[in-house]
């Protein structure tokens, strides 16, 4: 009997045995078993355990219309750090840019305005925004999208809600001195300030803007995350009065569910925060690590940390939902990749000398990675040679 005359579900046992690169060898054996091999159920496993490949530690997929069998080669140039370097744009003020990814858009502010940039698949300079976002008096600190919303906090203490497809905004009330982050979720609004506050808004029709609760904080506020459930969030602060930088809190009663960080030094603020999941959450900022904290333990602990070699703040951070973190360094537009599997870092790209710049901004997806630094925006490209697309 031949190999390709087995019942599939034995071939497909047989197969999950192999490795990538024997996987890749056998397929070029002959057309039954190059179409056999090339499905995304022999490369399911193999993925998994591949950096960025949209394969979720919960198992769902982000990205099921590309090949699996694409993504974990594309995954080995993320490994290797093997990437083409593009400056999108250029301008001559520093600023500090926040950028958001919308697959094919690109939502990039700069000082008071948002612009939407529709990116190319074949790379190359981007020039005029397709649409621009306007309203606040003062540069504009971050945003975030909703499905519906582009929300938009300023040092004007403005958060502005504009309609993504129309010309309709509203503005809240806001705060009384600089809004430095926002996120959105579930028609739900949470913002942080220099006010030492952060409020809780709806977005909800009946009362547009509306603000839920507001709550004092000891430091002024960095960051905010809403969890993937809803329920809670997060706040980042300074850590200058205050010896636990990061809390929880109730969503809907806008009261402190716990503290973490006790260990942090004074000025240890924390400048990001991102969840993982409901119960995993990242951070970084001003004491040069990236934690992980695990919110299902009754300690509530930081289950693992990741140190910046270069013994500089770190400004961002996004994971790939499973093993892979990206942050971006205070000084000469560092760029490090992390598997979160070892200690040291994978790789870094440094992408502003001879100046020094923080990397404001960072999202990726499984083939890019877009950085925002002072005076320029900068794309990673990772593909090596371009992906096919299933129709
Ligand atoms: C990542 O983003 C770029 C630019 O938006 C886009 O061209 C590319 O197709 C995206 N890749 C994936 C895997 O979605």
């Amino acid at each position: 009997m031949l190999l390709y005359q087995l019942p599939d579900d034995i071939l497909y046992l047989v197969l999950s045995y192999l490795d990538c690169k024997s996987l890749s060898r056998l397929s070029q054996v002959c057309k039954k078993i190059h179409n056999f091999a090339n499905r995304d159920a022999v490369w399911r496993s193999i993925a998994r355990e591949c950096i960025n490949t949209g394969m979720t530690r919960q198992g769902t997929d982000m990205y099921p219309q590309i090949p699996l069998k694409d993504r974990v080669r594309v995954s080995q140039n993320w490994r290797r750090g093997h990437h083409r370097k593009e400056v999108l744009l250029k301008w001559k003020t520093n600023l500090l840019p926040w950028i958001q990814l919308d697959r094919d858009v690109l939502y990039l502010s700069q000082a008071a305005d948002i612009g939407a940039y529709h990116l190319r698949m074949e790379g190359g300079r981007i020039r005029r925004p397709a649409a621009v976002y306007s309203g606040h008096q003062e540069d504009v600190c971050r945003f975030v999208l909703t499905d519906t919303h582009l929300i938009s906090a300023g040092g004007d203490g403005k958060i502005i809600a504009h309609h993504r497809w129309g010309c309709q905004w509203v503005e809240l009330c806001g705060h009384g001195q600089e809004v430095n982050c926002v996120d959105s979720q579930g028609g739900v609004i949470v913002s942080g300030s220099r006010d030492r506050t952060a409020r809780v808004w709806t977005l909800s029709s009946e009362q547009l803007g509306g603000c839920l609760h507001t709550i004092p904080m000891l430091d002024r506020v960095w960051s905010v995350a809403i969890s993937p459930s809803q329920s809670s969030f997060v706040t980042g602060t300074a850590c200058c009065e205050n010896s636990t930088p990061l809390r929880i809190w109730d969503t809907e009663r806008g009261q402190l569910v716990t503290c973490l960080g006790g260990q942090f030094r004074h000025g240890a603020g924390v400048l990001d925060v991102a969840f993982e999941s409901p119960a995993l959450l990242l951070s970084c900022g001003h004491d040069t690590y990236i934690r992980y904290w695990d919110l299902r333990t009754s300690a509530r602990n930081c289950v693992m940390q990741w140190e910046e070699p270069h013994d500089c703040a770190l400004y961002c951070i996004q994971s790939d939902g499973n093993h892979m973190i990206a942050s971006g360094s205070s000084y000469y537009g560092v760029v490090r990749l992390w598997d979160k599997r070892h200690t040291r870092c994978l790789q870094s790209f440094q992408l502003s000398p001879p100046t020094s710049s923080p990397v404001y901004c960072l999202r990726f997806n499984t083939s890019h990675l877009y950085t925002a630094l002072a005076t320029a925006l900068f794309a990673l490209d990772f593909r090596g040679h371009v992906t096919k697309v299933r129709r």
